[in-house]
């Protein structure tokens, strides 16, 4: 099978974490390599967790540790949704790789120049890494074949009234991507909130009985305990998304359209301003990602910490 060279960019983050599951356990993905982003907490820690993560789900590809701050403003860090370390919850194995010396940025254009083909970005984070990239080396877009990424919302934000916060914390940077003119597919909280997790379907989760499967039901659990009191009916997994529109497309319901990011609204800055109805004639930019099969979704979590096998970490 020809697989999908894909480099996986996020800041783990109980979702990016099992995006990354997913993302692994996927055999149509080839992932080159994983970069890091200060986002839900800072550059060091989310570092730390991708070592950590990669380690739990043997994955061995280089990983590099990318901006820790975004392009024009202060960071914004998430420690209510997601701890102290970022990735509270389960114990994790310490990270058996060594970052590699190269920056995020240099290590993905370096990808991209030896690359025999497009290679498919995945954000899971603030887009500042992505940015930098288009910035440093606009020689290099054609490189880039599409750009999965969870970010904003159509019709609602989640850290703002009107943003999300993958975009509010670094609005200039999606401002960017966006304008970029690469091929988007935007899985927003327009989706991402309906792909939830139930308590039942955790308890699936554990039951699949193997190591990667009672770590991810312990993020779940995690992370449910934050939203539940909010009225969630269940964990929302962001970013896993992301990486369902490359392999199940078929599952998602999807619309074209023009899409810019606020960067001066007082009460709007980092909104992913929707045209929903096309009234501003211009051509779309983002495949915006409006709903999901949330039962097949479920299903494809399952099947994925199934194929960790039974046992000991991999
Ligand atoms: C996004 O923000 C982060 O907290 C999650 O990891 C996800 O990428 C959801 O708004
Ligand atoms: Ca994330």
């Amino acid at each position: 099978m020809k697989k999908i060279p894909v480099i996986l960019d996020g800041d783990p983050g109980h979702d990016d974490a099992i995006a990354w599951v997913l993302a692994n356990s996927r055999p149509e993905l080839d992932i080159l390599a994983i970069t890091t982003i200060g986002g839900n907490q800072t550059l060091a820690k989310t570092t730390y967790n991708a070592g950590r993560i990669m380690s739990l789900i043997g994955l061995d590809v280089p990983y590099a540790a990318g901006r820790s701050k975004p392009l024009f403003c202060d960071l914004i860090v998430a420690p209510s949704v997601h701890g102290v370390t970022g990735l509270d919850g389960p114990e994790l194995p310490e990270p058996e790789r060594v970052i590699v010396e190269e920056e995020a940025v240099e290590l993905i254009a370096r990808l991209l120049e030896t690359s025999n083909e497009p290679v498919v970005l995945v954000p899971t984070g603030p887009l500042t890494n992505i940015a930098s990239l288009l910035l440093l080396r606009h020689d290099l877009k054609e490189k880039i074949k599409h750009i999965y990424m969870m970010g904003g919302g159509i019709t609602k934000g989640n850290w703002t009234a009107a943003a999300e916060f993958n975009i509010l914390v670094d609005p200039e940077a999606a401002d960017i991507v966006f304008r970029s003119g690469l091929p988007i597919t935007m899985a927003g909280l327009d989706v991402t909130e309906e792909a939830l997790v139930y308590p039942e379907d955790i308890e699936r989760i554990k039951s699949v009985g193997n190591d990667v499967a009672r770590v991810v039901a312990g993020w779940l659990e995690f992370f449910y305990q934050f939203h539940q009191p909010l009225g969630y009916r269940g964990a929302p997994v962001h970013d896993a998304v992301a990486i369902a529109a490359i392999v199940r497309p078929d599952i998602l319901m999807t619309r074209e359209m023009y899409v810019e990011i606020e960067l001066c609204g007082d009460f709007t800055r980092g909104a992913t301003v929707g045209d929903y109805y096309g009234l501003l004639g211009q051509k779309p930019n983002a495949t915006c990602i409006m709903d999901i099969d949330r039962v097949a979704f479920i299903e494809l979590l399952i099947d994925s910490v199934a194929s960790y096998g039974k046992g000991e970490l991999r």
